[in-house]
Protein backbone atom coordinates (compact mmCIF):
# COMPACT_ATOMS: atom_id res chain seq x y z
CA UNK A 1 0.00 0.00 0.00
CA UNK A 2 2.61 2.29 1.42
CA UNK A 3 4.70 1.92 -2.24
CA UNK A 4 1.99 2.50 -4.17
CA UNK A 5 1.53 5.55 -2.59
CA UNK A 6 4.69 6.87 -2.93
CA UNK A 7 4.73 5.92 -6.81
CA UNK A 8 1.63 7.96 -7.06
CA UNK A 9 3.47 10.56 -5.12
CA UNK A 10 6.48 10.45 -7.26
CA UNK A 11 4.16 10.52 -10.88
CA UNK A 12 2.21 13.61 -9.02
CA UNK A 13 5.78 15.75 -8.15
CA UNK A 14 6.99 14.53 -12.12
CA UNK A 15 3.31 16.18 -13.38
CA UNK A 16 3.86 19.37 -11.42
CA UNK A 17 7.48 19.53 -12.38
CA UNK A 18 6.54 19.26 -16.24
CA UNK A 19 2.53 20.23 -16.83
CA UNK A 20 2.60 22.29 -13.71
CA UNK A 21 3.13 25.75 -15.23
CA UNK A 22 1.22 25.02 -18.18
CA UNK A 23 -1.93 23.54 -16.04
CA UNK A 24 -1.85 26.99 -13.91
CA UNK A 25 -1.55 28.92 -16.52
CA UNK A 26 -4.84 27.59 -18.34
CA UNK A 27 -6.44 28.39 -14.83
CA UNK A 28 -5.41 32.29 -15.02
CA UNK A 29 -8.72 34.09 -16.44
CA UNK A 30 -6.04 35.81 -18.50
CA UNK A 31 -4.29 34.56 -21.71
CA UNK A 32 -1.59 35.77 -23.56
CA UNK A 33 -1.51 37.45 -26.93
CA UNK A 34 -0.59 35.17 -29.79
CA UNK A 35 2.87 36.50 -30.97
CA UNK A 36 1.87 36.56 -34.83
CA UNK A 37 -0.90 37.82 -36.84
CA UNK A 38 -1.37 35.77 -39.71
CA UNK A 39 -2.45 37.59 -42.34
CA UNK A 40 -1.58 38.25 -45.98
CA UNK A 41 1.58 40.86 -45.93
CA UNK A 42 0.21 42.32 -49.17
CA UNK A 43 -3.42 43.01 -48.98
CA UNK A 44 -2.19 44.32 -44.55
CA UNK A 45 0.09 46.56 -47.27
CA UNK A 46 -3.42 47.78 -48.92
CA UNK A 47 -5.51 47.62 -46.05
CA UNK A 48 -3.05 50.20 -44.34
CA UNK A 49 -3.28 52.43 -47.43
CA UNK A 50 -6.98 52.68 -47.45
CA UNK A 51 -6.86 53.22 -43.49
CA UNK A 52 -5.22 56.27 -44.47
CA UNK A 53 -7.27 57.29 -47.47
CA UNK A 54 -9.54 60.36 -46.54
CA UNK A 55 -10.64 59.42 -50.34
CA UNK A 56 -13.24 56.86 -48.68
CA UNK A 57 -15.01 59.66 -46.87
CA UNK A 58 -17.49 62.14 -47.90
CA UNK A 59 -15.53 65.45 -49.45
CA UNK A 60 -12.58 63.51 -49.23
CA UNK A 61 -12.27 65.22 -44.85
CA UNK A 62 -12.04 62.05 -43.10
CA UNK A 63 -10.14 58.49 -42.75
CA UNK A 64 -9.91 56.00 -40.54
CA UNK A 65 -6.37 57.14 -39.02
CA UNK A 66 -7.87 60.86 -37.92
CA UNK A 67 -9.72 59.08 -35.49
CA UNK A 68 -7.66 55.81 -34.95
CA UNK A 69 -3.89 57.76 -34.60
CA UNK A 70 -1.71 54.58 -34.67
CA UNK A 71 0.94 56.35 -33.47
CA UNK A 72 -1.51 57.15 -29.83
CA UNK A 73 -2.60 53.41 -29.62
CA UNK A 74 -4.91 53.29 -31.84
CA UNK A 75 -7.54 56.28 -29.93
CA UNK A 76 -7.06 60.26 -30.73
CA UNK A 77 -6.99 61.36 -27.26
CA UNK A 78 -10.26 63.18 -26.88
CA UNK A 79 -13.51 62.37 -24.98
CA UNK A 80 -15.38 62.64 -28.39
CA UNK A 81 -13.76 62.42 -31.86
CA UNK A 82 -14.52 65.13 -34.40
CA UNK A 83 -16.97 63.54 -37.03
CA UNK A 84 -17.52 65.54 -40.49
CA UNK A 85 -18.31 68.85 -40.28
CA UNK A 86 -19.58 70.03 -37.23
CA UNK A 87 -20.05 66.79 -35.57
CA UNK A 88 -18.74 64.74 -32.53
CA UNK A 89 -18.91 61.51 -32.44
CA UNK A 90 -21.74 59.90 -29.62
CA UNK A 91 -19.13 57.87 -28.34
CA UNK A 92 -15.49 58.15 -27.00
CA UNK A 93 -13.57 56.12 -29.75
CA UNK A 94 -11.95 52.77 -28.56
CA UNK A 95 -8.56 51.54 -29.85
CA UNK A 96 -8.45 49.92 -33.16
CA UNK A 97 -5.65 47.22 -31.24
CA UNK A 98 -6.89 44.14 -30.78
CA UNK A 99 -10.00 44.95 -31.29
CA UNK A 100 -10.21 41.45 -33.70
CA UNK A 101 -10.22 39.74 -30.72
CA UNK A 102 -13.31 41.65 -29.17
CA UNK A 103 -16.53 39.14 -29.93
CA UNK A 104 -18.39 42.15 -30.58
CA UNK A 105 -17.82 45.45 -32.09
CA UNK A 106 -18.39 48.99 -30.58
CA UNK A 107 -19.38 50.06 -27.01
CA UNK A 108 -23.05 48.65 -27.34
CA UNK A 109 -21.93 45.76 -29.24
CA UNK A 110 -23.97 46.66 -32.25
CA UNK A 111 -21.83 45.18 -34.83
CA UNK A 112 -21.00 41.51 -34.80
CA UNK A 113 -18.20 41.23 -37.00
CA UNK A 114 -15.26 43.60 -38.24
CA UNK A 115 -17.02 43.41 -41.58
CA UNK A 116 -20.54 44.94 -40.32
CA UNK A 117 -18.92 47.87 -38.35
CA UNK A 118 -16.72 49.00 -41.45
CA UNK A 119 -19.33 48.73 -43.49
CA UNK A 120 -21.10 51.33 -40.57
CA UNK A 121 -18.87 53.29 -40.12
CA UNK A 122 -18.47 54.45 -43.86
CA UNK A 123 -21.55 55.05 -44.29
CA UNK A 124 -22.36 56.91 -41.01
CA UNK A 125 -23.57 60.45 -41.56
CA UNK A 126 -21.45 61.50 -38.94
CA UNK A 127 -18.26 59.86 -39.38
CA UNK A 128 -17.58 59.16 -43.03
CA UNK A 129 -20.47 59.38 -44.45
CA UNK A 130 -19.16 57.53 -47.65
CA UNK A 131 -20.90 56.80 -50.97
CA UNK A 132 -20.12 53.69 -52.27
CA UNK A 133 -20.59 54.52 -55.77
CA UNK A 134 -18.74 57.66 -55.40
CA UNK A 135 -15.39 55.94 -53.49
CA UNK A 136 -15.09 53.53 -56.31
CA UNK A 137 -15.42 55.89 -58.82
CA UNK A 138 -12.71 57.68 -57.21
CA UNK A 139 -10.56 54.90 -56.69
CA UNK A 140 -10.80 52.90 -59.64
CA UNK A 141 -9.26 56.61 -61.34
CA UNK A 142 -6.09 55.78 -59.09
CA UNK A 143 -3.85 53.26 -61.13
CA UNK A 144 -1.80 52.07 -58.61
CA UNK A 145 -4.87 51.26 -56.35
CA UNK A 146 -5.92 48.82 -59.45
CA UNK A 147 -2.87 46.84 -59.92
CA UNK A 148 -2.45 46.39 -56.13
CA UNK A 149 -5.96 44.95 -56.01
CA UNK A 150 -5.90 43.19 -58.54
CA UNK A 151 -3.15 41.67 -57.22
CA UNK A 152 -4.40 40.31 -54.22
CA UNK A 153 -8.10 40.01 -55.18
CA UNK A 154 -9.77 37.63 -58.17
CA UNK A 155 -12.28 40.60 -59.18
CA UNK A 156 -9.68 43.69 -58.28
CA UNK A 157 -11.40 46.88 -56.48
CA UNK A 158 -14.52 46.23 -55.58
CA UNK A 159 -17.07 47.22 -52.81
CA UNK A 160 -16.25 43.62 -50.91
CA UNK A 161 -12.46 43.74 -51.57
CA UNK A 162 -12.18 47.30 -50.06
CA UNK A 163 -13.75 46.00 -46.77
CA UNK A 164 -11.62 42.91 -46.55
CA UNK A 165 -8.37 44.56 -47.25
CA UNK A 166 -9.89 46.61 -43.98
CA UNK A 167 -11.02 43.92 -42.50
CA UNK A 168 -6.80 42.24 -42.83
CA UNK A 169 -5.21 45.36 -41.80
CA UNK A 170 -7.44 45.58 -38.50
CA UNK A 171 -6.71 42.26 -37.62
CA UNK A 172 -3.06 42.71 -38.35
CA UNK A 173 -2.88 45.20 -35.25
CA UNK A 174 -2.16 43.44 -32.20
CA UNK A 175 0.39 44.04 -29.37
CA UNK A 176 2.34 41.31 -28.58
CA UNK A 177 4.66 40.98 -25.85
CA UNK A 178 3.36 43.21 -22.77
CA UNK A 179 5.08 42.74 -19.78
CA UNK A 180 2.14 40.77 -18.23
CA UNK A 181 2.12 38.47 -20.87
CA UNK A 182 5.68 37.71 -20.64
CA UNK A 183 5.03 37.29 -17.07
CA UNK A 184 1.97 34.82 -17.50
CA UNK A 185 4.44 33.14 -19.72
CA UNK A 186 6.29 32.59 -16.85
CA UNK A 187 8.95 35.28 -16.73
CA UNK A 188 8.37 36.27 -12.87
CA UNK A 189 10.54 39.66 -13.19
CA UNK A 190 8.65 41.20 -16.25
CA UNK A 191 6.55 42.68 -13.93
CA UNK A 192 6.75 44.47 -10.37
CA UNK A 193 5.94 43.26 -7.12
CA UNK A 194 3.03 46.10 -6.67
CA UNK A 195 1.88 45.10 -10.39
CA UNK A 196 1.44 41.47 -9.17
CA UNK A 197 -0.29 41.97 -6.24
CA UNK A 198 -2.09 44.60 -8.43
CA UNK A 199 -3.17 41.23 -10.45
CA UNK A 200 -4.42 39.68 -7.28
CA UNK A 201 -7.20 41.98 -6.14
CA UNK A 202 -7.95 42.25 -9.95
CA UNK A 203 -8.76 38.62 -9.27
CA UNK A 204 -9.71 38.38 -6.00
CA UNK A 205 -12.36 41.50 -6.06
CA UNK A 206 -13.80 40.20 -9.35
CA UNK A 207 -12.49 42.85 -11.44
CA UNK A 208 -11.98 39.32 -13.38
CA UNK A 209 -15.25 38.34 -13.36
CA UNK A 210 -16.16 40.65 -16.47
CA UNK A 211 -12.77 41.49 -17.93
CA UNK A 212 -11.22 38.74 -18.92
CA UNK A 213 -10.03 36.22 -21.88
CA UNK A 214 -7.38 37.13 -24.44
CA UNK A 215 -8.62 40.86 -24.91
CA UNK A 216 -9.02 41.17 -21.35
CA UNK A 217 -12.70 42.31 -21.94
CA UNK A 218 -14.72 42.48 -25.63
CA UNK A 219 -16.91 39.13 -24.78
CA UNK A 220 -19.43 40.06 -22.66
CA UNK A 221 -22.21 42.32 -22.33
CA UNK A 222 -23.09 44.07 -18.38
CA UNK A 223 -24.22 47.23 -16.77
CA UNK A 224 -22.64 50.35 -16.02
CA UNK A 225 -23.89 50.69 -12.20
CA UNK A 226 -24.64 46.91 -11.07
CA UNK A 227 -24.14 47.90 -7.71
CA UNK A 228 -25.05 51.37 -7.26
CA UNK A 229 -26.97 53.59 -10.47
CA UNK A 230 -24.19 55.35 -11.83
CA UNK A 231 -25.95 57.84 -14.20
CA UNK A 232 -28.29 59.24 -11.53
CA UNK A 233 -25.00 60.00 -9.50
CA UNK A 234 -23.19 61.33 -12.55
CA UNK A 235 -26.46 63.46 -13.14
CA UNK A 236 -28.22 64.10 -16.91
CA UNK A 237 -28.04 60.86 -19.34
CA UNK A 238 -28.96 60.76 -22.51
CA UNK A 239 -29.22 58.34 -26.09
CA UNK A 240 -25.92 57.92 -26.35
CA UNK A 241 -25.81 56.48 -22.24
CA UNK A 242 -28.42 53.83 -22.93
CA UNK A 243 -26.30 51.17 -24.10
CA UNK A 244 -27.48 48.50 -25.76
CA UNK A 245 -31.33 49.46 -24.86
CA UNK A 246 -31.14 51.56 -27.93
CA UNK A 247 -30.90 49.03 -30.21
CA UNK A 248 -33.20 46.12 -28.15
CA UNK A 249 -35.56 48.01 -26.77
CA UNK A 250 -35.69 45.65 -24.02
CA UNK A 251 -35.40 47.03 -20.23
CA UNK A 252 -32.46 44.63 -19.08
CA UNK A 253 -30.37 46.53 -21.65
CA UNK A 254 -30.77 49.94 -20.36
CA UNK A 255 -26.99 51.14 -19.76
CA UNK A 256 -26.02 47.56 -20.75
CA UNK A 257 -22.28 47.84 -22.89
CA UNK A 258 -19.77 45.77 -23.59
CA UNK A 259 -16.93 45.07 -21.48
CA UNK A 260 -14.01 46.70 -22.96
CA UNK A 261 -10.70 45.42 -23.39
CA UNK A 262 -8.24 46.05 -20.77
CA UNK A 263 -5.21 45.85 -23.36
CA UNK A 264 -2.79 49.36 -23.45
CA UNK A 265 -5.70 50.71 -21.41
CA UNK A 266 -3.02 53.28 -19.78
CA UNK A 267 -2.33 54.42 -22.82
CA UNK A 268 -6.17 55.04 -24.33
CA UNK A 269 -7.55 57.47 -21.89
CA UNK A 270 -9.87 59.53 -21.85
CA UNK A 271 -12.10 56.31 -20.38
CA UNK A 272 -15.88 54.77 -20.57
CA UNK A 273 -18.07 54.95 -23.33
CA UNK A 274 -18.80 58.78 -23.06
CA UNK A 275 -14.74 59.72 -22.25
CA UNK A 276 -16.01 61.27 -19.59
CA UNK A 277 -13.47 59.85 -17.00
CA UNK A 278 -10.05 61.59 -17.83
CA UNK A 279 -7.56 59.14 -15.65
CA UNK A 280 -6.67 55.74 -15.16
CA UNK A 281 -6.96 55.72 -11.27
CA UNK A 282 -10.50 57.28 -11.48
CA UNK A 283 -11.75 54.62 -13.90
CA UNK A 284 -10.54 52.06 -11.43
CA UNK A 285 -12.19 53.93 -8.67
CA UNK A 286 -15.45 53.57 -10.49
CA UNK A 287 -15.38 50.37 -11.17
CA UNK A 288 -15.20 49.50 -7.25
CA UNK A 289 -18.03 51.50 -6.73
CA UNK A 290 -20.30 50.65 -8.69
CA UNK A 291 -19.17 47.39 -10.53
CA UNK A 292 -18.82 45.48 -7.13
CA UNK A 293 -19.74 47.85 -4.72
CA UNK A 294 -16.12 48.28 -3.11
CA UNK A 295 -14.57 51.63 -2.11
CA UNK A 296 -10.97 50.73 -2.68
CA UNK A 297 -8.11 52.16 -0.73
CA UNK A 298 -5.38 54.48 -1.98
CA UNK A 299 -2.46 51.45 -2.37
CA UNK A 300 -5.18 49.15 -3.72
CA UNK A 301 -6.12 51.60 -6.68
CA UNK A 302 -2.19 51.76 -7.24
CA UNK A 303 -1.19 48.31 -7.37
CA UNK A 304 -4.57 47.86 -9.89
CA UNK A 305 -2.89 50.75 -11.95
CA UNK A 306 0.82 49.40 -11.73
CA UNK A 307 -0.96 45.91 -12.66
CA UNK A 308 -2.69 47.80 -15.83
CA UNK A 309 0.57 49.49 -16.60
CA UNK A 310 1.69 46.16 -17.37
CA UNK A 311 -0.57 45.31 -20.18
CA UNK A 312 0.59 47.91 -22.40
CA UNK A 313 2.17 45.70 -25.25
CA UNK A 314 4.23 46.64 -28.84
CA UNK A 315 3.07 46.89 -32.12
CA UNK A 316 5.77 45.87 -35.18
CA UNK A 317 8.23 45.32 -31.88
CA UNK A 318 7.64 48.95 -30.54
CA UNK A 319 6.39 49.42 -27.61
CA UNK A 320 2.76 51.20 -27.66
C1 LIG B 1 -14.88 60.25 -36.72
C2 LIG B 1 -14.02 59.35 -35.99
C3 LIG B 1 -13.88 57.92 -36.50
C4 LIG B 1 -13.52 57.52 -37.79
C5 LIG B 1 -13.25 58.37 -39.00
C6 LIG B 1 -13.46 56.07 -37.72
N1 LIG B 1 -13.76 55.62 -36.46
FE1 LIG B 1 -13.73 53.72 -35.83
N2 LIG B 1 -14.65 54.27 -34.13
C7 LIG B 1 -14.95 55.58 -33.76
C8 LIG B 1 -15.85 55.58 -32.62
C9 LIG B 1 -16.41 56.80 -31.91
C10 LIG B 1 -16.10 54.22 -32.32
C11 LIG B 1 -17.06 53.70 -31.25
C12 LIG B 1 -18.45 53.89 -31.81
C13 LIG B 1 -19.53 53.17 -31.07
O1 LIG B 1 -19.25 52.43 -30.14
O2 LIG B 1 -20.69 53.32 -31.46
C14 LIG B 1 -15.31 53.43 -33.28
C15 LIG B 1 -15.23 52.03 -33.27
C16 LIG B 1 -14.41 51.31 -34.13
C17 LIG B 1 -14.13 49.90 -34.00
C18 LIG B 1 -14.65 48.98 -32.91
C19 LIG B 1 -13.69 48.90 -31.75
C20 LIG B 1 -14.32 48.34 -30.50
O3 LIG B 1 -13.57 48.02 -29.57
O4 LIG B 1 -15.55 48.24 -30.42
C21 LIG B 1 -13.30 49.55 -35.04
C22 LIG B 1 -12.72 48.18 -35.34
C23 LIG B 1 -13.10 50.74 -35.83
N3 LIG B 1 -13.77 51.79 -35.24
C24 LIG B 1 -12.40 50.80 -37.03
C25 LIG B 1 -12.51 51.88 -37.90
C26 LIG B 1 -12.16 51.83 -39.33
C27 LIG B 1 -11.61 50.64 -40.07
C28 LIG B 1 -12.41 53.08 -39.83
C29 LIG B 1 -12.28 53.55 -41.27
C30 LIG B 1 -13.05 52.81 -42.26
C31 LIG B 1 -12.88 53.90 -38.72
N4 LIG B 1 -12.96 53.13 -37.59
C32 LIG B 1 -13.15 55.25 -38.81
C33 LIG B 1 -14.46 56.71 -34.38
C34 LIG B 1 -14.05 56.73 -35.70
C1 LIG C 1 -19.79 43.72 -13.74
C2 LIG C 1 -18.77 43.80 -14.78
C3 LIG C 1 -17.52 44.62 -14.47
C4 LIG C 1 -16.67 44.51 -13.39
C5 LIG C 1 -16.81 43.61 -12.18
C6 LIG C 1 -15.60 45.45 -13.64
N1 LIG C 1 -15.78 46.08 -14.81
FE1 LIG C 1 -14.54 47.47 -15.65
N2 LIG C 1 -15.93 47.84 -17.07
C7 LIG C 1 -17.13 47.18 -17.25
C8 LIG C 1 -17.92 47.85 -18.25
C9 LIG C 1 -19.30 47.44 -18.74
C10 LIG C 1 -17.16 48.96 -18.67
C11 LIG C 1 -17.59 50.01 -19.71
C12 LIG C 1 -18.53 50.97 -19.05
C13 LIG C 1 -18.86 52.17 -19.88
O1 LIG C 1 -17.99 52.77 -20.49
O2 LIG C 1 -20.02 52.53 -19.93
C14 LIG C 1 -15.90 48.92 -17.93
C15 LIG C 1 -14.86 49.82 -18.08
C16 LIG C 1 -13.63 49.74 -17.42
C17 LIG C 1 -12.51 50.60 -17.66
C18 LIG C 1 -12.45 51.72 -18.70
C19 LIG C 1 -11.94 51.16 -20.00
C20 LIG C 1 -12.00 52.11 -21.15
O3 LIG C 1 -11.35 51.84 -22.17
O4 LIG C 1 -12.71 53.12 -21.10
C21 LIG C 1 -11.50 50.21 -16.82
C22 LIG C 1 -10.11 50.81 -16.69
C23 LIG C 1 -12.01 49.11 -16.03
N3 LIG C 1 -13.31 48.84 -16.44
C24 LIG C 1 -11.30 48.44 -15.04
C25 LIG C 1 -11.92 47.61 -14.11
C26 LIG C 1 -11.31 47.23 -12.85
C27 LIG C 1 -9.91 47.58 -12.39
C28 LIG C 1 -12.25 46.47 -12.18
C29 LIG C 1 -12.16 45.92 -10.79
C30 LIG C 1 -11.92 46.91 -9.73
C31 LIG C 1 -13.41 46.37 -13.05
N4 LIG C 1 -13.18 47.10 -14.19
C32 LIG C 1 -14.55 45.64 -12.76
C33 LIG C 1 -17.52 46.05 -16.56
C34 LIG C 1 -16.95 45.62 -15.36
Amino acid sequence: MKSHNIVIYIYLAVFIKFFGFQACQAMEPITPLPSKHGQDPDIVALGERLFHDVRLSHGQQTSCASCHILEQAGVDGLAKSYGLDEYTTLFNTPTVFNSRYNLYQYWDGRAETLEGQIRMVIANPKEMDGDWNEILNILHRDPSYISQFSQSYEKGLTQESIVDALVVYIRSLITPDAPFDRYLKGDQNAITEDAKQGYALFKGYGCSACHQGVNIGGNLFQQLGVMENYFEKRGKWDQSDLGRYVHSQKDKDRFVFKVPSLRNVARTGPYLHDGSVEKLDKAIRIMGRYQLGRSLKDDEVLKIERFLESLTGSYQGVPL
